[in-house]
């Protein structure tokens, strides 16, 4: 069996009736997203589906923070497969997000005499997902990779899509995923009953990257989105597994369109994968701010740093904020601040530092080109556009309009 006509389902009809699948349609390198419950056992057979006879290990990287219960679920797939793992442990900070980590990793990964044909699985979150894959694709010049992602936010983002990367630190400040490359999975296993060991805030964040999507749905088919969203609130809240499952299988699929027409972040207009950077631009010019909080809507603070989602929460208050100055209608302006309000996310951040200063750091984000911000600017219900042509004055005012004092 070749890759090429290797089965790309990565389940068997039989796993489970709950199980919903979404494809990423990429060619050759296309893939399967598989949402349900008690989906790590079949890590091991997904490995053999995709990858034939060939593979003898499985290197696992493991986030610190998952439970033994679901390592020994996805390690009990591999021996009915006769696949040997060996498991690497990582702590999952952007500070330990690095290239010394990606050294470590495949040293490691030497070590353990991983081969070019065995395979990575990465399980745990968004940033155990991005550094084990992007060891993955630098590793004896790239193996494949199964992404288990258990974390809401990496379930519908960061899992799937082929972005992995690491952080660079230049005097003290960090540069976030500066170094990395595009490398697809073989197959995501999004195991919702990963999620029941979530912090309430961690899987609260989560949820800024569904109302992300819902503010593109439209353009990716699925314009009840939003809608949906508003009205599956308080059963997200209280993390029914129905819920979750309808959530997270449509969060991919608009992902997954997204990514299949724009796979590497080329094109421009209102398609483009850019997109996606909806909200990031503001969020991530405050998320790595040491005296930053987030204030929830009733006034008070949340501890300690601001979570990568709310910080994506803020940013898609700000960009409603720009949206509306350049026409957007306030309707629908106010019942995403509403949704956000609703799913209990941070309503401003205080300890903000002098609106120049942000701006600067927006100017300075990656996705910048030579130095001028491009955002992607709420315009219609379910549409958002990539423009640079925003001046200074409106996106100051939308930077004000979550700074609490
Ligand atoms: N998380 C944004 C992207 O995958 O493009």
């Amino acid at each position: 069996m070749t890759d090429a006509d290797a089965n790309i389902d990565p389940v068997p009809s039989t796993a489970s009736a709950q199980t919903r699948t979404v494809r990423v349609d990429l060619g050759e390198r296309s893939y399967v997203v598989a949402v349900g419950s008690e989906l790590l056992e079949f890590a091991g057979m997904l490995v053999r589906e995709r990858l034939g006879t060939k593979p003898r290990r499985a290197f696992v990287v493991v986030d610190s923070g998952v439970s033994a219960a679901d390592r020994q679920r996805l390690l009990a797939g591999f021996a009915s497969v006769s696949l040997d793992a060996t498991v690497h442990e990582l702590r999952a900070t952007e500070h330990d997000k690095s290239l010394a980590t990606i050294q470590k990793l495949c040293e490691s990964m030497t070590k353990a005499r991983v081969e070019r044909t065995d395979v990575v699985i990465a399980l745990g979150g968004g940033i155990v997902g991005d550094v084990a894959g992007f060891a993955a694709s630098a590793y004896r010049r790239g193996v494949a990779v199964v992404q288990c992602p258990t974390t809401l936010l990496s379930m519908v983002d960061a899992s799937v899509g082929g972005k992995t990367g690491v952080n660079l630190e230049l005097s003290g400040t960090l540069k976030k995923n500066m170094v990395g490359a595009f490398h697809q999975p073989i197959g995501v296993l999004a195991d919702l009953a990963t999620l029941a060991t979530l912090d309430d805030r961690t899987f609260r964040a989560g949820l800024a990257e569904c109302v992300k999507h819902a503010m593109l749905s439209a353009e990716f088919g699925d314009p009840d989105l939003m809608a949906w969203t508003q009205t599956a609130a308080g059963a997200l809240a209280a993390r029914e597994t129905a819920a979750l499952c309808e959530l997270i299988a449509r969060n991919v699929a608009i992902k997954a369109r997204v990514v299949a027409g724009d796979e590497r972040e080329e094109a421009e207009g209102t398609t483009g994968r850019a997109l996606l950077n909806l909200g990031h631009t503001f969020g991530h010019a405050i998320e790595a701010l040491p005296d930053a909080r987030g204030m929830r809507a009733d006034g008070t603070e949340l501890p300690g740093a601001i979570h990568h989602g709310e910080a994506v929460a803020l940013g898609l208050r700000a960009a409603c904020a720009l949206g509306e100055s350049l026409g957007l209608d306030r309707g629908y302006a106010n019942s995403v601040l509403a949704l956000l309000d609703q799913l209990a996310l941070p309503r401003a951040a205080k300890g903000l530092p002098a609106t120049d200063e942000i701006l600067a750091r927006m100017a300075d984000d990656k996705k910048s080109v030579s130095g001028v911000l491009r955002l992607i600017v709420p315009a219609a219900p379910g549409r958002s556009v990539i423009r640079s042509d925003i001046p200074a004055p409106a996106v100051r005012s939308a930077i004000e309009s979550i700074r609490s004092v």
